[in-house]
């Protein structure tokens, strides 16, 4: 069993996506793969379209203590998914005064044994719920987009990461860095890259995720990259950076 963080507080960089077609890519290969949507957007719960009225309950009242991890988690196809609302946004400040708030996720899915990966996808931010995604994990996956300043704010992160390490989560480790939304044609991209893997070497995976439009159309119709085109780059990257993450270094 794995449990896995994507996160970085920038949005827009492809945690969703990846969280998303790296599990399906895991549930390919036969392993039993929970998604949870930690993110009050709830991108990942509506792309794959959870419809909302069986929604009563999601990853808020989990955290909550309103119900039990697995009164929640609804099946989509070969993987399972908890869910997330709008209504998780209030949650940064209704949880503040609870005791031990920052590890709230992790005594609610310490129970569920029965998956191989657990992956979290966390809010652009890194508040309340990210600290408890990164005190409910062993790994985590830092996404950047293969822009100008896709290094912006990773110190930060870092530094966070940190604390979480030396107050909540001694077990926390940075898994890896996926360069997401890389185009080959883009000298700056190639300039990016190549600067992300100069100052982080190996810890950056070899799959480079191409930006491709499949993935960006795939959500709209609920749909994972493998659902939606399994012949297309994304479908193609997602699956060698998913073997990746199975395989380890
Ligand atoms: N490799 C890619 N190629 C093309 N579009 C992508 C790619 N990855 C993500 N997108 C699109 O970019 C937007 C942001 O991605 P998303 O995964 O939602 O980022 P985040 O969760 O970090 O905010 C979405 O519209 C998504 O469909
Ligand atoms: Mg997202």
């Amino acid at each position: 069993m794995k449990k896995i963080a994507f996160t970085n507080q920038k949005g827009g960089v492809g945690k969703t996506t990846s969280t998303v077609n790296v599990g399906a890519g895991l549930s390919l290969m036969g392993k039993k793969v929970l998604l949870i949507d930690l993110d009050p957007q709830a991108n990942l719960t509506y792309s794959l379209k959870m419809r909302t009225s069986r929604l009563d309950k999601t990853v808020y009242s989990v955290l909550k203590g309103e119900a039990d991890a697995r009164d929640v988690i609804v099946p989509h196809g070969d993987f399972d998914l908890m869910p997330a609302s709008l209504e998780l946004s209030g949650a940064e400040l209704e949880l503040a005064n609870e005791p031990a708030r920052e590890c709230l996720l992790r005594d609610a899915i310490d129970v569920l044994y029965e998956y191989d990966y657990i992956l979290v996808d966390c809010p652009p931010n890194l508040g309340l719920l990210t600290l408890n995604a990164f005190t409910a994990v062993e790994e985590v996956i830092i996404v950047l987009q293969s822009e100008y300043l896709a290094l912006h704010g990773l110190s930060k992160l870092m530094n966070v990461i940190e604390v979480v390490q030396k107050r909540l989560n001694s077990n926390l480790e940075v898994r890896g860095i996926i360069c997401t939304l890389y185009d080959n044609r883009k000298n700056l991209n190639r300039e990016v890259v190549g600067h992300i893997r100069e100052h982080f070497g190996s810890k950056v995976f070899e799959t480079v995720i191409r930006d491709n439009v499949a993935l960006a159309e795939a959500p709209s119709h609920h749909k994972t990259i493998f659902e939606y085109d399994d012949g297309s780059h994304g479908a193609e990257d997602y699956l060698k950076l998913a073997r990746e993450i199975r395989n380890g270094y």
